[in-house]
This record gives C-alpha cells, structure tokens and sequence, in this order.
C-alpha cells in the first residue's frame, strides 16, 4: 500500500469511528493536513449527521466549508466531542510531535476544548522516541532571534521556516536536534520561553486513540 492509500485507510477509519460514536447533531473539531483533508473528504457523504465542524486552520475552514459543513468560531461552541487530526510523529504514549504544516496552535486549541483527540496516521509517523521530525515553535515575530537563541540553549538547533507566516500571523522556528525523553517537561519548559505562542509537542494533550495505518489493516491504540 502507498502512503497515501494508508492515509485513506485511516481517514475512513476516523470516519466510521466517529459516525459510531458521536452523538448525531454534534460539532466535531478537525484538524489539518493531507491526512486530516481525506478525513474530511471521506466525512463529506455524511455531512448532514453533524451540526458542523470547528476548524484548527483557515485551510481546513476552506475544504470544509467547500464540501457544504458549517464551520463554526470555537468561541460560539462550549462541547466538542471529538477531534480529528494527523501528526508528524507520535509515540506508543501517544503523545505527538505536530505543525508540520504549521497549524500547531489552532490545533492545540481546538484539541484542549475536544473530549477526545483521535490521531489518524500512517505507520511511517509511529516512532519510539519524538524528535527525529523537527520542532515546530510558533514564535511572535519580534521575539524571532530571541526565541532561537533560547532554544539553541536547551540544545535545539532553531531553522527559520522561510517565506511562511501562521494564520495568526507569526512565524514557525523549526527546532532540530532535539532527542525528547521527556516530551511533557519539555513541551512546559519550552512554553516559558517569552515571545513563544506555543510548540508543536502535544503531550500535555495528547491524543486518546491512535488510528494506525500498517499493511495489515487499521490499528486501534489507545
Ligand atoms: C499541521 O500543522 C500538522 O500538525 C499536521 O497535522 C501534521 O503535520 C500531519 O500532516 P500530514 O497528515 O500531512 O502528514
């Protein structure tokens, strides 16, 4: 199977999990990039079962919005059953390494108010240790030489993402060269730093059930 006909797999997993267990009327939360856009793909024949979506970027709001959801402010909306999402790795704790696409503080937001975050992922994403992917670090832009200063003292090497602005407005620092044993601390520690809007680790939040795609089928982790 092709990457991207695990990615389907997966998607289509999301979509019977979801159609299962979440309550008929409700407004799911959905994530962003290519595996994130088949879920929404193969969610569209369903479309009329929810009340809407609430979207963690503007790219998603356009797909969703174009397939005819309703896409719903997080302000205007109190519960979110589920939320839907990829990630760029994620380990047997479950927790994520995201941003990748940049979209990692919409996505942190939506999945914090979500009860359920359920990563949709082929095997290739699955690592026993995070890091490999580098970090991405949404940074006010003033603060930008700053920031990477900081992080180069905690042992990150800091790459300007170039010519790429946030749908808030900022800019992405990718960190390498982080071997992450311990991603919860770090996900805190890197927060502090003045100047940061927030980092790509979700292991604060991280996710409930993993969807898997491998050769032999979806595999359910929790
Ligand atoms: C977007 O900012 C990211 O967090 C994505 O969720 C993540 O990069 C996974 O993207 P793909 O599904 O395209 O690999």
């Amino acid at each position: 199977m092709t990457q991207n006909e695990l990615k389907q797999a997966v998607a289509q997993a999301a979509v019977e999990y979801v159609i299962e267990q979440v309550p008929e009327g409700s407004i799911i939360g959905v994530g962003t990039g290519s595996t994130a856009n088949c879920f929404i793909d193969a969610l569209a024949r369903h479309r009329t079962r929810f009340r809407g979506a609430v979207a963690s970027s503007e790219a998603t709001h356009k797909r969703l919005a174009g397939h005819g959801f309703t896409v719903f402010d997080l302000n205007d909306v109190d519960r979110i059953p589920v939320y839907v999402d990829g990630a760029d790795e994620i380990d047997g704790s479950l927790n994520m390494i995201k941003g990748g696409g940049g979209a990692l503080t919409r996505e942190k937001i939506v999945a914090a108010v979500a009860d359920c975050f359920i990563c949709i992922a082929d095997g290739s994403k699955l690592v026993q240790t995070l890091g490999k992917f580098p970090l991405p670090v949404e940074v006010i832009p003033m603060a930008r030489a700053y920031v990477a200063r900081q992080l180069a003292a905690l042992g990150g090497e800091p790459v300007w993402r170039q010519g790429f602005v946030t749908d808030n407005g900022n800019v992405i620092l990718d960190v390498k060269g982080l071997h992450i044993s311990d991603p919860k601390t770090l996900e805190a520690q890197i927060n502090q730093i003045t100047g940061i809007v927030t980092n790509g680790l979700f292991a604060q939040r991280p996710a409930n059930l993993l969807l898997l795609g491998t050769e032999n089928g979806v595999e359910r982790r929790r």
